[in-house]
């Protein structure tokens, strides 16, 4: 697959507009609450029938917010099946979030977590150079395939570490959203600070189409108030708009015209205004590739 190399794990000026991100727009509550009540349950019931350990992978984990609950849903599913994580992250600041988590949740410290401060490139590497090709029954990439250099590579490599009927599960912006219609129309003026290509649902889906593997799409409505990012002089307004843009510097970087021309689209077509507030339009799609 020729598409460019960049790897791209957050550093901090990425933490923080990411945590901004999270605070304001409750992401990761939409999120959970579709796999911890709708989803997983019954996946996590069908995959780990009669299976005697249970073993977890983690890419692009990020500071663990998603990962420590749907792994203590796995633990409360199978209370005594041994289970064992690995967690694949190049940021230090977000694996020792990661890390303070669980060493808040007693349950989960009886779980062995292995740490791998790298992309999850390098981690292919690694393993391959290694020999040593642990296979998984949960892999999770939540929000992070737009970071790796080339998705198909990645998802076929992960892919093939699952074991007999284990589940890779992508959460990623939903296509056909006011997040995709943006990057859509800007990705060139978008892709230089961070995501390395703009990959919503439907362009994961074409690809495991292409590879004939079997697949299931949860889509997550969501949105977030974005009324702060049209006052330039709202440094928060700047910093959620830097993180859905994937521009470090929005108003220095862009022309004045192409910034008018986003705010306008991110405005007018990719959100909805309700009492005075724009409300950007931001699904998510859980999308479960079987082994
Ligand atoms: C949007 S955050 C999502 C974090 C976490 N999964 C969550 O949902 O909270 C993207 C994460 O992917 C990580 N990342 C970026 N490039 C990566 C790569 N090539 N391999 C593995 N992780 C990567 C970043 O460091 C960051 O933690």
């Amino acid at each position: 697959m020729a598409e460019e190399a960049q790897t791209t794990c957050y550093d901090s000026s990425w933490v923080k507009r990411f945590h901004y991100f999270l605070q304001q727009s409750g992401e990761h509550k939409t999120i959970l609450s579709a796999l911890l009540l709708n989803i997983l349950p019954g996946e996590f019931k069908r995959m780990g029938l009669d299976k005697s350990s249970l073993d977890v992978l983690g890419l692009g984990s990020g500071g663990g917010d998603v990962e420590v609950q749907t792994i203590a849903l796995l633990q409360s599913t199978f209370p005594d099946v041994p289970i064992t994580t690995d967690i694949v992250e190049g940021s230090i600041e977000l694996t020792n979030n990661f890390k303070a988590l669980i060493a808040k949740n007693t349950n989960l410290q009886k779980i062995p977590f292995a740490w791998h401060l790298m992309s999850s490139e390098d981690y292919e590497k690694q393993v391959k150079a290694q020999g040593d090709l642990k296979k998984y029954d949960f892999i999770q990439m939540v929000q992070m395939i737009y970071y790796v250099d080339n998705l198909g590579d990645t998802i076929t490599f992960y892919h093939s570490l699952l074991k007999n009927n284990g589940r890779l599960m992508i959460v990623v912006i939903s296509s056909h959203c006011g997040w995709d219609t943006l990057w859509k129309t800007y990705e060139k003026e978008f892709s230089k600070d961070g995501v390395t290509k703009w990959r919503p649902s439907a362009v994961v889906i074409a690809y495991l189409k292409s590879q004939g593997l079997k697949y299931e799409e949860h889509v997550i409505p969501n949105d977030i108030d974005i009324t702060e990012c049209f006052d330039p002089s709202s440094e928060n307004g700047v910093l959620l708009l830097e993180f859905i843009t994937g521009n470090l510097n929005f108003y220095q970087s862009l022309t004045p015209e192409i910034r008018a021309g986003i705010l306008d689209l991110l405005r007018s077509k990719c959100s909805t205004e309700k009492d005075g507030k724009v409300i950007f339009n931001t699904m998510i799609s859980c999308i479960l590739v079987y082994a």
